[in-house]
């Protein structure tokens, strides 16, 4: 009889809180209880948690909206929205919003620790990216297209081999190949090696899938990350242990880094690896110019981030791009006319410049129409209301609620993108389409995010997905073994099943 009480006493709290909490909402902000949304999101963070555990939270998440309008409450205290005048209040120029608590699941858990992407304190955030912005400039991509071909000439390798067995190939995994080989090289002047036969060396494609979906789900109950990241520290396969991981390696390159630079040894001995300097190597002149406010810290953080945010983010995005393309017959025949257009007037070389690459409109289009069809990240990127509160579609919203937009909500909204569930790239080119219509378009158009959080990568990884991917179309034939890929979303939209049989382009 103890035992039972005794036991029961967490559930008693746990229901004597929620009543609080809606008894407080009835007083303190009446409006809130107008917000429509799932029954049980009323009252638990549990609804939430278990849909976004679910693995396809982008669609249910339109789905939300399309039944109960422009706010809806996911979880007691967070509301994703859609409507474009609300996301101009919450991420527009001089929006007070901060990130939210969700987001420090996505660092260790002390207060020393901080990163570019996780940081909720905006005006240590705006100093960082005003220090490190330059290294991601359109101007920086000169040192790095070297880099980015090193790779791409070994994918090729690959791909040829592939190619002449006609095999078939679970390309997404290949193209995570070419995502970490790239971003390795460009950060620390080295390849990871994935290329080499396509494993996962040291387990570290894993590992940043183990750190999402644990950040992800940990970051919906974040009071007790804390404890969580204790408890799972020392396990092999668990989040916390991936994330040490990939901290304990880029510490690693680090230190080699300045061990080199205190020797005076040259860095590289990659024959392949062009002599331009590498964003650890650009970071650390600015370190030594700028002692005391660039430490290594910084060096560390800015690495660790390019992995965990820019690897798999572009190989999602350029499957995304292929497979868009292989299921629309018209749009991969006219993209592969532009490109032997190109050839034939001398505008493409066999490595495709960035510079050839941006000259190409139907190109352009195509990248642009995927990422809109299929975003990398695909839950909502939520920002908590500052001091003051916000009004939100009508509804007044106290400070210390969250409230956000998911890129795919906004990307599938048939007002702003007629007929959004077709792969149409002519929607991006000027004539095809009238500027009125591009203006909308691109004002709810969100990608790379919006506001001061956008993505710092956008102009790194568009450099990798606009050199290869005309090289795909202009070498290979590829053949969708699943007409409709199944995809798993844990904060990332991953393809599971993308299989494709390559072979060498036939001839027309
Ligand atoms: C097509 C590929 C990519 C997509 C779709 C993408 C998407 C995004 C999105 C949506 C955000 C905002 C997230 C939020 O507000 O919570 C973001 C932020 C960020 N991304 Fe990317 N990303 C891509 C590639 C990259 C690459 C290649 C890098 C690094 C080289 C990178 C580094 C970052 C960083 C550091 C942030 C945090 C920026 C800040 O908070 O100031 N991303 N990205």
């Amino acid at each position: 009889m103890h035992i039972l009480i005794f036991c029961s006493i967490p559930f008693v709290l746990i229901i004597a809180s929620h009543i609080f909490r809606l008894g407080k909402e009835l007083f303190t902000a009446p409006s809130l209880l107008s917000i429509p949304g799932p029954f049980l999101a009323r009252f638990t963070r549990l609804w939430y948690f278990t849909r976004v555990l679910n693995g396809n939270f982008e669609k249910e998440n339109l789905d939300l909206h399309a039944k109960y309008g422009p706010v809806v409450r996911l979880s007691p205290g967070h509301y994703s929205i859609n409507n474009k005048a609300d996301v101009k209040t919450v991420y527009g120029a001089g929006s007070r919003f901060t990130k939210a608590k969700w987001y420090d699941a996505f660092k260790e858990p002390s207060p020393d620790n901080w990163s570019v992407f996780s940081d909720r304190d905006n005006k240590r955030h705006g100093e960082t990216r005003r220090k490190f912005s330059s290294l991601y400039s359109m101007s920086s991509l000169l040192h790095y297209e070297g880099f980015v071909d090193a790779s791409a000439d070994i994918f090729m390798e690959r791909l040829n081999e592939f190619s002449q067995r006609e095999q078939t190939i679970d390309f997404h995994h290949w193209l995570q190949c070419y995502s970490f080989d790239v971003i390795g090289q460009i950060t620390f002047g080295q390849r990871f090696g994935f290329l080499d036969k396509g494993e996962d060396i040291m387990g570290a494609i894993s590992t940043v899938r183990q750190i999402l979906t644990f950040s992800c789900l940990a970051g919906i109950y974040v009071e007790w990350y804390p404890l969580l990241y204790k408890l799972l520290n020392s396990l092999p396969g668990s989040g916390p242990g991936g994330l040490l991981f990939i901290i304990n390696f880029v510490v690693d390159k680090v230190r080699q880094l300045n061990e080199k630079r205190t020797q005076g040894t040259e860095k590289a001995s990659d024959a392949t690896i062009p002599k331009t300097q590498d964003f650890m190597e650009r970071m650390a002149i600015a370190r030594d110019e700028n002692p005391g406010k660039i430490t290594d810290y910084h060096l560390e953080m800015m690495g660790n981030s390019n992995v965990v945010a820019g690897s798999d983010t572009t190989a999602i995005t350029l499957s995304a791009i292929m497979y868009y393309l292989l299921r629309t017959p018209y749009a991969h025949s006219r993209l592969r006319r532009e490109i032997d257009e190109f050839t034939s007037r001398d505008r493409c070389s066999q490595r495709i410049t960035f510079k050839e690459s941006q000259e190409m409109p139907y190109l352009q289009a195509v990248i642009k129409e995927a990422l809109r069809m299929h975003n990398a990240t695909g839950l909502p990127l939520w920002r908590e209301v500052p001091a003051g509160g916000a009004e939100i579609n009508g509804h007044v919203i106290p400070q210390g609620s969250v409230v956000g937009i998911n890129t795919w909500v906004a990307h599938y909204d048939e007002e702003f993108f007629p007929d959004a569930k077709s792969f149409i790239p002519e929607r991006w080119i000027e004539g095809a389409t009238d500027a009125e219509q591009l203006r909308k378009m691109n004002e709810m158009y969100m990608p790379f995010g919006l506001g001061g959080r956008t993505c710092l990568g956008r102009h790194i990884s568009t450099l990798e997905i606009s050199k290869l991917i005309p090289q795909l179309i202009r070498d290979f034939d590829f053949e969708l073994e699943n007409q409709n890929w199944t995809t798993e979303n844990l904060w990332f939209v991953k393809p599971m099943d993308f299989r494709v049989k390559i072979s060498l382009r036939k001839k027309e």
